[in-house]
């Protein structure tokens, strides 16, 4: 269960937070071993351009900081997670 590994308290101290700048971050979200994810350097890549492209938006943030969460024993995915800012 990814969702849960990459919480684990033990591993990751205040594993809720959300900290892009976590040290010794050994995470699993890519997967591990022989079917580690081929598409992570892509995905990181991705990520990057996506996360600069929205921390420029004038004033973002989430319009329901608690949204819905949707079922499953392996990933923890919010349902959906809209967001509001000012247009420029
Ligand atoms: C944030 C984006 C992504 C996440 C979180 C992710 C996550 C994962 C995970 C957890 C696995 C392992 C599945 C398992 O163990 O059964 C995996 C495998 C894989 N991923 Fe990704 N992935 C992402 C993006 C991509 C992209 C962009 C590509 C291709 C362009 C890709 C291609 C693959 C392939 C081909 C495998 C199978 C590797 C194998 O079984 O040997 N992934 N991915």
């Amino acid at each position: 269960m990814q969702g849960a590994a990459n919480r684990d308290p033990q591993q990751f101290p205040e594993p809720d937070r959300f900290d892009i700048l976590r040290r010794n971050n050994r995470h699993v979200a890519f997967g591990y071993g022989v079917h580690h994810c081929l598409g992570a350097p892509l995905a990181r890549i991705e990520g990057q351009i996506a996360f600069l492209a929205l921390l420029r938006l004038p004033e973002l943030r989430l319009e329901n900081p608690a949204p819905e969460w949707q079922e499953g024993v392996s990933l923890r995915t919010p349902k959906s997670l809209p967001v509001r800012f000012r247009a420029s």
